[in-house]
């Protein structure tokens, strides 16, 4: 494997788009001419091969609604993904219809849909701060809401018990901006029920499903500004506290929601993190990725080949220095990409940050993503 740093070197070295205009150009009009289920087989060039290949899950989170509505955007799905999480039916607004009970139709139907399609599944989130039920706030107190949450947890997690690759068992529990000395957010979860609602999730889901993988995720943690090093610093040390006493986090989920205008990942900040995480023994997920092009120049081929460099930039960069079960990205299709509404651009263009684009080609992205895959080695 060439060492990480001079391949690094490479893309750092490469960064204008020119020198990867060609590359991505010729791959995709490659990718694109090759009938889908062509000569080299339905899947061969898929993004779920590739990464399997490298030992790695490739997928991306959907909705019921897209999938079961859309037959073209069904078929592209299950032919690039080996990993489906749900973009929203796990969330509890949409699981939680009142206190005392559960909807699990729309998750249950994405589970059936990736049992069906040979797809792993992974949940998301079992305690978030927000989707969180109109009830909510007016029901949760002080001296229910540990009960309540661990409901929840052994529920859920025990519904699919067996049948789940992973789970994000805390979603965005940290924000240094709170000034908090352990950089957790507040509310609701501290609030009502202290600083180790953390501990109790982890242990619920381990005791629920000992076979899930069980991941904190988090958002935020990848670029180099100080509030974002703030944010590594304080997960490294709530990790080492938690870890010190037993407390069952097996993976960092890495949301990786990436500006398209970011500098190189290869920086010692962002290294040195990513060691210190494997260090740690924890395995990471590229759970939710994908470009926030909103800032990015409005010709569509310009703005293809920067987010296919931030993609290949990125991967280049966590892959060889962590054990990386799986990646997904938040969507596979700019038809459907959260982007456009978190993240509108000035011009009101779709925005374009995964790999299939709106007609479900392939863009950029997608062969920028399958180089990471193919220069990494499996984990
Ligand atoms: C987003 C969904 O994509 C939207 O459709 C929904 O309206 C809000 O939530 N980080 C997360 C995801 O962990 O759950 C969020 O998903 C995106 C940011």
């Amino acid at each position: 494997m060439n060492s990480v740093f001079s391949r690094r070197s490479f893309i750092s070295g490469a960064a204008s788009m020119a020198a990867f205009g060609p590359f991505f150009q010729q791959e995709i009009s490659s990718r694109r001419n090759a009938p889908i289920g062509g000569s080299r087989g339905p899947q061969e060039n898929s993004l779920k091969e590739m990464a399997s290949r490298h030992g790695i899950l490739y997928g991306a989170a959907a909705t019921k609604t897209h999938l079961s509505s859309d037959k073209d955007f069904a078929a592209s799905f299950v032919e690039q993904c080996a990993l489906l999480v749900p973009e929203v039916e796990l969330k509890w607004d949409v699981l939680r219809p009142e206190p005392d009970s559960f909807n699990f139709q729309p998750a249950d139907w994405l589970h059936n849909f990736a049992e069906k399609n040979q797809m792993k599944f992974r949940g998301h989130p079992l305690v978030w701060f927000q989707s969180l039920p109109k009830w909510f706030d007016s029901f949760a107190t002080p001296q229910n809401t540990r009960k309540l949450m661990l409901n929840h947890i052994s529920t859920v997690v025990g519904h699919y018990a067996g049948k789940t690759h992973s789970w994000d068992v805390v979603n965005e529990a940290l924000d240094p901006n709170e000034k908090r000395p352990d950089g957790l957010r507040s509310k609701p979860w501290v609030d009502l029920i202290g600083p180790d609602y953390i501990d109790d999730a982890f242990h619920a889901a381990a005791q629920a499903d000992p076979k899930a993988l069980l991941v904190w995720n988090e958002n935020h943690l990848e670029t180099r500004e100080d509030w974002a090093q703030a944010k590594r610093d304080r997960l490294i040390q709530n990790l080492k506290l938690r870890l010190g006493r037993g407390v069952p986090i097996q993976a960092i989920g890495l949301q990786s929601h990436l500006p398209g205008t970011s500098p190189t990942f290869n920086n010692p900040q962002f290294v040195s993190f990513l060691k210190t995480i494997t260090d740690l023994g924890l395995k990471v997920i590229v759970s939710e990725m994908d470009i926030i092009d909103s800032d990015l120049p409005a010709d569509v081929g310009n703005r293809d080949q920067i987010v296919a460099n931030v993609y290949l930039n990125y991967l280049s960069t966590v892959l060889p220095l962590c054990r990386v079960p799986a990646v997904l990205t938040w969507g596979i299709s700019n038809r459907y990409s959260w982007i456009s509404a978190y993240k509108p651009r000035k011009d009101n263009s779709q925005a374009r940050p995964l790999p299939l684009d709106a007609n479900l080609q392939p863009s950029p992205a997608l062969a920028a993503i399958t180089r990471a895959f193919e220069e990494a080695d499996g984990h």
